[in-house]
This record gives C-alpha cells, sequence and structure tokens, in this order.
C-alpha cells in the first residue's frame, strides 16, 4: 500500500498533545502535516504561535483538505462528539480517549462500517505498548485464555514509591500529577476507572465482547495504608493494582480490576513506577509478556505516531474477535480470595465470606483471607465506600490462567 499523504486537525495540545508534537518533529522519512490545532483556553501561554491555533471546532471539522483527526482532549463527551462527526463525514481519526471509547465502542464500530472511516486507538492502552495491535493481528486467531497486568501507569508510580521509599500517599501523587500520569480528574486513577476503561477496550480486541465497564467490579488503590504495603513487605510480596479478563469456560470470561498481591517470580512483580506491563496468555503460544512506559507525554505520543503512520498506509481494524463470536457469556459467578483488612466487626460482617483461611487482630489493625463469590464483592462494592477498608486478592499460584 502506497503511503497517503496526511493532513492533520488536532484537537487538545496538553501533556499527549505536546509529546506526539515533540515525536512528530523527531520523526524521519514520514510526511505529515499539522494544519491546526484546536484548544478550549484562549489564555493559557502555549509554547508554539498563536498562529497554529483555533478555538472553533468547525475550523477543522469543516476543512476538506484535513483527512485525519487526531483527537488528544480530556472531555469524554466532547471527544465523543468530534470523534462521531469526523467518522460520519469522512475523516478518519486516531484517539487516546478510553474513557469515551469503553463508553462508545459498540456504536463507533457500526459508524466506521456504514460510512467506511476508521478509528485507531492504540494510545488509549497503556501508552506505547502495542497490546492492540497485537491483540488484533497477533492472536487473531489463537485462543486466547487471560489478558492481564498493569495498565495504569499513576497509580503504579504511587504504589511503587510508597512500597519502595515509604513516601506518603499524598506526597507521591502530588508528584505523579507534577509528572503528568494522572488524569485531569485524579480519582479516575486511583479508584481503578481508568484500569477498568482500558480493560474493557482490550476485552473487546481479546475476546470480542463488548463489556459495559459498569459491569466490571473494579477497586482502585485509595484507601490503601502503611500497614497493607508493611504486610506486603513482610511476606516479599509487593501489591500492584491488576485488571484481568480471563476464560471460564468455553463459552464464558470473567474481568476484574482489583489490588494484588504480586510474588517475586511474576512477571509483573518488577513493573515498576509509570511503567506498565501486560501478560496475555493462549493456549498454544503460552505467556507473553509485554512491558513499557504507560503513561506520560512521549510514549503515549509515540503511540498516537504509530496510529497515524499506520492510517497513512489504510490499516484498520477488523474487529476480527467480534465476529468470530465464541466467547458470548460474562460472568460475575467465580470465587476469589482476598486479604481484606477492616476496623469494625460490622465491616467483617458485612462480607459474606464462603471460607476463611487467616484471620488477625490487633488493637488497630484486622485482616482476614478469605474467599468469597465475586458477584457478592460486586453487589457490596458502594458499600465499602465509607468504610475504613482496604481489600486486595492473594498471590496468584500454579501454572492456568490464574498466574
Ligand atoms: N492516567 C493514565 C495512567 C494515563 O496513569 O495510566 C495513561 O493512560
Amino acid at each position: 500500500v502506497m503511503q497517503n499523504r496526511v493532513k492533520i486537525g488536532m484537537f487538545g495540545y496538553g501533556c499527549v498533545g505536546q509529546g506526539l508534537h515533540d515525536v512528530l518533529l523527531n520523526s524521519r522519512g514520514f510526511r505529515t502535516d499539522i494544519k491546526k490545532i484546536c484548544v478550549k483556553n484562549k489564555n493559557k501561554p502555549r509554547r508554539i504561535g498563536a498562529e497554529h491555533f483555533t478555538y472553533e471546532k468547525e475550523v477543522i471539522l469543516d476543512d476538506p483538505e484535513i483527512n485525519l483527526v487526531v483527537e488528544l482532549i480530556n472531555d469524554a463527551d466532547e471527544a465523543y462528539s468530534i470523534v462521531k462527526e469526523s467518522l460520519m463525514t469522512g475523516k478518519n481519526v486516531v484517539s487516546a480517549n478510553k474513557r469515551m471509547l469503553a463508553k462508545h465502542l459498540p456504536e463507533l464500530i457500526e459508524i466506521q462500517k456504514q460510512y467506511g472511516t476508521s478509528i485507531l486507538y492504540e494510545a488509549s492502552c497503556c501508552g506505547c505498548i502495542p497490546i492492540i495491535r497485537n491483540l488484533e493481528e497477533y492472536y487473531d486467531n489463537e485462543m486466547l485464555l487471560s489478558v492481564k497486568g498493569i495498565f495504569n501507569g499513576s497509580t503504579n508510580y504511587i504504589l511503587s514509591k510508597m512500597y519502595n521509599d515509604n513516601s506518603p500517599y499524598a506526597t507521591v501523587l502530588k508528584e505523579a500529577q507534577e509528572l503528568g500520569y494522572l488524569e485531569v480528574d485524579p480519582s479516575l486513577d486511583v479508584d481503578g476507572l481508568d484500569a477498568r476503561d482500558k480493560l474493557a477496550i482490550i476485552t473487546l480486541h481479546a475476546f470480542g465482547l463488548f463489556l459495559d465497564p459498569e459491569e466490571i467490579f473494579t477497586y482502585g488503590i485509595s484507601s490503601i495504608s502503611t500497614f497493607d504495603l508493611q504486610y506486603a513487605h513482610e511476606k516479599g510480596l509487593k501489591i500492584k493494582l491488576v485488571p484481568t479478563v480471563r476464560k471460564i469456560d468455553d463459552s464464558s470470561i470473567a474481568s476484574y480490576v482489583i489490588p494484588q498481591f504480586i510474588k517475586q517470580e511474576h512477571f509483573l512483580f518488577n513493573v515498576e513506577n509509570e511503567y506498565n506491563g501486560v501478560i496475555a496468555e493462549a493456549a498454544f503460544s503460552n505467556k507473553q509478556f509485554f512491558y513499557g512506559r504507560g503513561a506520560g507525554g512521549h510514549p503515549t505520543g509515540s503511540a498516537v505516531l504509530s496510529d497515524i503512520s499506520a492510517n497513512s498506509y489504510e490499516y484498520k481494524y477488523e474487529y476480527k474477535k467480534l465476529f468470530q463470536k465464541i466467547e458470548t457469556n460474562y460472568t460475575r459467578n467465580i470465587p476469589i480470595e482476598i486479604y481484606y483488612r477492616y476496623r469494625n466487626k460490622e465491616d467483617l460482617e458485612l462480607m459474606p465470606f464462603t471460607d476463611i483461611r487467616e484471620s488477625y487482630k490487633s488493637h488497630d489493625h484486622n485482616f482476614v483471607v478469605g474467599t468469597l463469590n465475586l458477584e457478592d464483592l460486586y453487589r457490596l462494592r458502594p458499600l465499602l465506600k465509607d468504610r475504613e477498608v482496604f481489600l486486595a486478592r492473594t498471590p496468584d499460584n500454579g501454572s492456568t490462567a490464574e498466574k
């Protein structure tokens, strides 16, 4: 395929937008022009001249010369309307907006089919790790058993710094913010919602099933305490925020986002700071591990550049797994073993453990290690918010898709 000349209309000039700009300035042998950049705030100082910018989205959307829209804004609803209009008026799109994609992918897939346009979004998941392209192209026929890992850079940064340097939560949160790793609304990161959205996107490409993100049990790191980290230290374990999707039987998958204790021999043990790691396990290839920077302007800009280039060679996602329709059921009816740190008797009584393997009580800290049903955990999730509790999955063991 001959490379098509790309005229870009860009939305957003924040962390990723500026990162992409740097990456483009340094890329060789690839001719592309950013014709205009649409931004919201007229008064913000910018590092390039005012002539590059517009404040009206129509300047880009109505320009027939612009054949690619690169959408890198924060607002998911605004992004949705820009992306939709672009795809419906013959412009291809590259986007990094995981929140928007996790909400609207089924409709965007229909629109692509109907209008013959294409949206690529490698940068939406795990920074510069090319996981979507690999799921689409390499694993298109392999029987995948699970995809799991560390999909969020800022929380991994926070967990690493707290664990390795004993730094307090508030301090490392601020550091992560200054480094540009956190979302504009940091609760999306620390409550696990960003990782959950990425899991929904990855699940569609891995198993062909679109999950409403709300259906995924999600628990983040905002209530972690030094006691939990101390407990991990004493056992030679780390705590990581781990989104998982895995096959349960011939036609069903389960998924969840939950902090997990990680053993030293695990692939994820040495994934530190803003790095991400993805483990794909399949029936024949067995385990493959992808490792790279998961957040930050340059790594994410690099993934955007890769999509801009792929688009210029007319690459499109085919959503092969979606049309194969092998995994058709989503279930939460599975047992899950957790560490549950709590304060009061009522906190413990709340949880319908079917089995308790370990129990610890002291003056100010209590925990149990026990098993319950994921469905129960999902149902109780809203009630955990206002209690002084933390939960984490126990370490993987064995050599099944669990690990
Ligand atoms: N806030 C996101 C993260 C940015 O921390 O991973 C990259 O998607």
